[in-house]
């Protein structure tokens, strides 16, 4: 098992639905995006115990929910039990999707690409492409170098920092971001404030927002 297995299956254990039952606020632009693009399939990476699957479900979507701690997947295939919702669930990591090439419409990232290592993040942006049909589209929400949180903690790698003992997360300056993500067509990149709600206390923090098609 690897150090983050470790630390989000302790955490799910032990605080059980982190952010609450609701979607985040770009979650619904997200699937009003999917929407106009004619998406039927939503990966969604990272998915923890799918408070996005399920807003997606409910939206009509096929939703494929994808994350590497076993404990948040008991808990999303039990709330999807519980809700009657239809939506897969796959145990393994961003850097090699359980999934066929080219068969994914549209992917929601929130807040996954910027816990992994430089390497890492390589591997699950090609992994998105892959994964992405022709004209697919991505939307993701990522930690910006203007958060509140970025430099505090210990410095792991350049821009990564820990703050939380065992869980560092990269704060994206614009540049890296669009560099990351070259291999695709970058239509919005831009700052937004949003508020997490962390089971009645909440804090805001920048994100960048990315939508990114891929083309043909
Ligand atoms: C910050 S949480 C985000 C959860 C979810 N996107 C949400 O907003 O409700 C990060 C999630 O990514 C998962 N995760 C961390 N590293 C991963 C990796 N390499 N591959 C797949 N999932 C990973 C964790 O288990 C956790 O559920």
């Amino acid at each position: 098992m690897t150090a983050e297995q470790t630390y989000w299956d302790k955490r799910f254990a032990d605080e059980g639905e982190l952010w609450g039952k609701a979607p985040s606020p770009s979650a619904e632009r997200a699937a009003r995006l999917f929407a106009v693009w004619e998406a039927h399939s939503v990966l969604v990476p990272g998915c923890a115990y799918g408070r996005h699957c399920a807003h997606f479900a409910h939206h009509g979507f096929h939703v494929v929910g994808v994350d590497n701690s076993s404990v948040a997947l008991e808990m999303a295939r039990r709330i999807a039990a519980d809700e009657g919702l239809a939506v897969d669930y796959m145990l393994g990591p961003a850097t090699k999707l359980p999934l066929d090439s080219g068969g994914t419409d549209a992917i929601y990232d929130r807040a996954l690409l910027h816990l992994l290592n430089a390497a890492d993040r390589e591997r699950a942006v090609a992994e998105y492409f892959r994964v992405l049909r022709t004209d697919g589209i991505l939307y993701a929400t990522y930690f910006s170098d203007q958060d509140a949180e970025c430099g505090h903690g210990v410095e792991v790698e350049p821009g990564t920092f820990d703050a939380k003992h065992g869980r560092p997360a990269h704060f994206f300056s614009e540049g890296e971001l669009r560099e990351q993500f070259a291999g695709f067509h970058v239509s919005v990149l831009r700052l937004i404030s949003e508020t997490e709600d962390h089971g009645g206390t909440t804090h805001d923090h920048v994100f960048w927002e990315l939508i990114a098609e891929k083309e043909g």
